[in-house]
């Protein structure tokens, strides 16, 4: 059984995606705790389901690392097999990313390498293309550059606006990670050969 620490920053609906997908007694990972950077909307989900979480605020430490590493020392206190950002928008320093690679990875409503950043929808709109797309990607410790283990295009339709296109999104979003999730519990992704080769 594939342990996971999900961080998040907002309300969580992937994170949501994987509690439900793990009711399922043959999903081989469950989330033993969620993190996050403020006290988000989304620790709702967490405590629906009985699962502990914490938080690590940034304006409480004087710089970037050690507020890292204090998100790092309470992701240990957990051993995860795996450590999901799914709308944590904030980028972990280069040490935390060390310490968990490649056993970290990322969601990100885009069709990478278009569109990377904390706006990635508002930019794909902003852009007038006709799709775009989700990404599960490996973080590495560029911003959304780390090699992708599956992503999906996502149609922009005419009248769409941020709101609307991220909804849909979202659906596609959920479904990878969930398969992605299963995927590397499974040992059908391996973390360490994404961007190389793939197993399957
Ligand atoms: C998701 O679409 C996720 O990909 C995005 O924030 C949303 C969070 O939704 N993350 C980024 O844009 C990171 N660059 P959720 O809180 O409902 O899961």
């Amino acid at each position: 059984m594939l342990s996971l620490v999900v961080l998040i920053s907002g309300g969580g609906s992937n994170l949501r995606a994987l509690l439900e997908a793990s009711e399922d007694a043959e999903f081989p990972a469950r989330v033993v705790a969620v993190g996050a950077d403020r006290d988000a909307d989304g620790f709702a989900h967490a405590e629906e389901y009985g699962i502990p979480t914490f938080s690590v605020a940034m304006s409480n430490f004087p710089d970037r690392e050690s507020w890292g590493d204090a998100i790092l020392e309470q992701i240990r206190v957990w051993d995860p097999d795996l450590v999901v950002l799914s709308g944590f928008m904030k980028l972990l320093p280069p040490r935390v990313i060390a310490a968990l690679s490649p056993r970290l990875i990322n969601t990100h409503p885009a069709y990478l390498p278009e569109f990377p950043g904390a706006h990635g929808v508002r930019d794909a709109i902003a852009a007038g293309v006709t799709e775009s797309g989700a990404s599960v990607i490996v973080v590495d410790n560029g911003v959304d550059s780390g090699p992708i283990i599956s992503q999906e295009r996502v149609p922009v339709l005419p009248g769409d606006t941020e709101s609307t296109l991220h909804d849909r999104i979202k659906v596609v979003e959920r479904e990878l990670l969930v398969q992605a999730v299963l995927d590397i519990a499974n040992g059908v992704v391996d973390l360490r050969a994404v961007g190389q080769t793939r197993s399957r």
